[in-house]
């Protein structure tokens, strides 16, 4: 945003109201009336579309039993198909279904000698009679396909049937029968269509005959799924519009194999993920992800492993996807069906390597090293890509001392450019190979810092302040890199914008959290000088769930309406209440002045776009009762026709459910012009003008 407007923004700001707790919050004086005023002279620098991005990773069901439409869980055996109570190693997935044998326990075994794929496939003896294997708690609907294939392969030529049951009765399942199943693997395919509408039908896998048969995968997906995608979330995503994905993490990633992920999906093998303490699948790698990039029609962003990752794997990477077919790996993704180069531009050099929770974790000064090595091999490969730096800023890094670095081994706010100060020893020995950087957003949301104690307060922030703190956090961020660009001579020449790559929504259920995004998301549009992209976690609040239906959340209509009409251009705005300032400490958890507009308790954004004309004013009123409030226009005069775009539940914890789909809806009409508004309670209002 240029100079004149800050300064205006700043001036406004310059009063603060001291907010030490909650209650004496609730306890306040009446507001004065809200007055503000939008200065149409006063243009910001362009607001990059890609701050209505996304954080996605190969994390609990945000893609198996998310959106990637595979409904059998374990489908390659990393478990052992027994009876067992508890699966060791433990799976923290949600959903998490189980195989076990159909018959004695002891006819089904572990082949670890010369498995399908992974370290065992499991061996099924029909000395006992007709023996098998069986996964139940499937949500089956009435009517529809499902398709499927099982890898199978038998010495002794037993017959094999595949059922999809959904009943106790002789009638209630469909059946396919494999009777030539060869001795060496083969695919054997089905499809069954449903007989009723049951949560907890089951997959059965029975031989008879002679001897043993091996099952070395098995897969089983809705018939309308879209290249292995549900059909629903990609619409539901494709709608919303999100300019930008990252891929695969986060946390996982520091241990992630790109390797693994290519090729004959039923030949990826299963690998523990030892973030997230669960099993990977394999199932959904590269080329999948670069579909899903072409169904939803978003921008790829991959990122490197540089946990546990070497250089040499990350510059293969990028050549597998923007390699000509005439190098070595995009030689392997034209056999993978894939011959044209991907041409993906962003690619994120690591993740949260400043934490002791990340595999790989180590200390800035080694860590500087790494980047360089790993840039220099992916430039090698690619020399057209750009570079995201794995950033902690000061106030990023200083807040992780929350849970981690027990006792403190610095004074926080940690010192510029010193020791623990990531980002700034990123940008001090990597600036040539950082085209932008990465800060994440993840607030202390129950305690804030006292300096002069050195410690985190525990604190119970209440809904206003708590939507305050992912706001302040990305006013921390461009404070930083203010704060960097005087200390380091190379960032004038070139600059280094924010990618904010992960950010959560201040806190709450149901509309809160869709306040809590739209104020963030104001809060980017203000900073666009700084901040060119937004990476909201995790991408599964767009929308809501179970596993046969899907629709679009509060979330997800917000980011839809604010991709659809915010203007590209922010504009200055002023106003008569400050936001009040939250406890802590500057450049830990607290800007030097409070985030949002000085129009409290509401947040109003004013963008123009710059195809129309046309002036944009965004309203958030994150309280329970209807706001009023004057607004104003410096420089132009708005026509009398006002298009009005409306996200107003009743009730701040509605949602919208897959048995209620319609509980929030954005709300178009026209009202006539006036200068003074009322907002209704919980809610976020978008004013369209024509000025004159
Ligand atoms: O909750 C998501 C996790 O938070 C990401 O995996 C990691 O990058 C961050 O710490």
């Amino acid at each position: 945003m240029k100079k004149s407007l800050l300064t205006i923004c700043l001036a406004a700001l310059a009063v603060q109201i001291s907010f030490p707790t909650a209650s004496t919050a609730k306890e306040a004086a009446p507001q004065p009336k809200i007055e503000a005023t939008v200065h149409l002279d006063q243009v910001g620098d362009p607001i990059h579309p890609f701050v209505h991005g996304m954080f996605t990773e190969l994390l609990s069901n945000m893609f198996e039993n998310g959106i990637w439409a595979e409904m059998l869980s374990d489908r390659k055996f990393f478990y052992a198909v027994d009876n067992s109570e508890t699966l060791t190693p433990t799976n923290s997935k949600r959903h998490q279904l189980r195989w076990r044998p159909i018959g004695p326990e002891s006819s089904v075994t572990m082949d670890k000698e010369e498995p399908y794929v992974g370290k065992q496939s499991p061996l099924v003896s029909l000395a006992a009679g007709k023996n098998g294997i069986r996964q139940a708690g499937l949500w089956i609907e009435n009517g529809r396909s499902y398709e499927g294939r099982v890898v199978l392969r038998s010495e002794s030529g037993a017959k094999v049937s595949v059922s999809l049951v959904w009943g106790n009765g002789a009638s209630d399942r469909q059946t396919v029968v494999f009777d030539d199943v060869t001795k060496n693997y083969a695919k054997y395919y089905f499809t069954f269509t449903a007989g009723a509408d049951v949560q907890d039908a089951a997959l059965e896998i029975v031989g008879e005959g002679n001897g043993s048969f091996e099952i070395g995968a098995v897969s089983m997906m809705p018939a309308d799924n879209v290249e292995g995608y549900r059909a629903d979330m990609i619409a539901i995503l494709k709608e919303i519009g999100s300019p930008i994905f990252r891929w695969p993490g986060g946390n996982f990633l520091s241990g992630y194999e790109w390797r693994d992920g290519i090729g004959d999906m039923d030949q990826r093998p299963p690998r523990y993920d030892y973030a997230w303490n669960t099993v990977e699948s394999n199932d959904m790698g590269t080329d999948e992800y670069m579909t899903w990039c072409k169904l939803i029609d978003c921008e790829p962003y991959l990122v490197v492993n540089t946990g546990f990752g070497d250089a040499y794997s990350a510059g293969q990477w990028v050549e597998y996807v923007n390699g000509s077919v005439d190098t070595p790996m995009g030689l392997l993704r034209a056999k993978n069906g894939h011959p044209a180069p991907y041409g993906v531009k962003y690619w994120g050099v690591g993740n949260e390597a400043y934490g002791e929770w990340q595999l790989g974790h180590m200390a800035a000064k080694h860590y500087v090293l790494k980047h360089n090595y790993f840039a220099e091999e992916m430039l090698l490969k690619d020399p057209s890509i750009k570079l995201i730096g794995s950033g902690a800023s000061v106030p990023e890094q200083s807040s992780q001392y929350r849970n981690y670095h027990k006792p403190f081994q610095t004074q926080l706010p940690v010192e510029f450019l010193g020791y623990f100060d990531w980002t700034g020893q990123l940008l001090l020995n990597c600036l040539e190979t950082t085209d932008y950087m990465s800060d994440h957003i993840y607030p202390n949301s129950s305690a804030y810092f006292d300096e002069a104690s050195q410690s985190w307060i525990p604190y119970k922030f209440d809904f206003l302040q708590a939507i305050r703190l992912s706001t302040n956090r990305v006013k921390n961020s461009v404070e930083t890199m203010k704060k960097y660009e005087e200390l380091i001579p190379g960032l004038k020449e070139k600059p280094v914008p924010y990618w904010i790559d992960e950010w959560v929504p201040g806190r709450g259920a149901g509309f809160a959290n869709t306040i809590g995004a739209a104020v963030a998301l104001h809060e980017m549009y203000r900073s666009s000088r700084y901040v060119m992209m937004g990476g909201l976690t995790s991408f599964a609040s767009l929308y809501a769930s179970n596993d046969v239906k899907a629709t679009i959340s509060a979330t997800g209509l917000l980011f839809k309406l604010f991709i659809e009409r915010q203007g590209d251009l922010p504009l200055g705005l002023s106003g008569n209440v400050p936001q009040p300032a939250l406890p802590g400490t500057q450049f830990v958890d607290i800007p030097m002045e409070p985030s949002g507009s000085p129009t409290y308790p509401l947040d109003i954004m004013a963008t123009k776009d710059s195809k129309t004309g046309k002036v944009i004013v965004s309203v958030a009123n994150p309280t329970e009762e209807a706001q009023s409030f004057a607004l104003n226009f410096d420089g132009g005069k708005p026509a009398k026709n006002v298009t009005v775009y409306a996200l107003a539940p009743s009730k701040m914890a509605d949602a919208n459910t897959v048995d209620n789909p319609d509980v929030i809806r954005v709300q178009t009409r026209t009202e006539k012009y006036s200068a003074n508004i009322t907002v209704p309670a919980n809610s976020v209002i978008l004013y369209e003008y024509t000025i004159q």
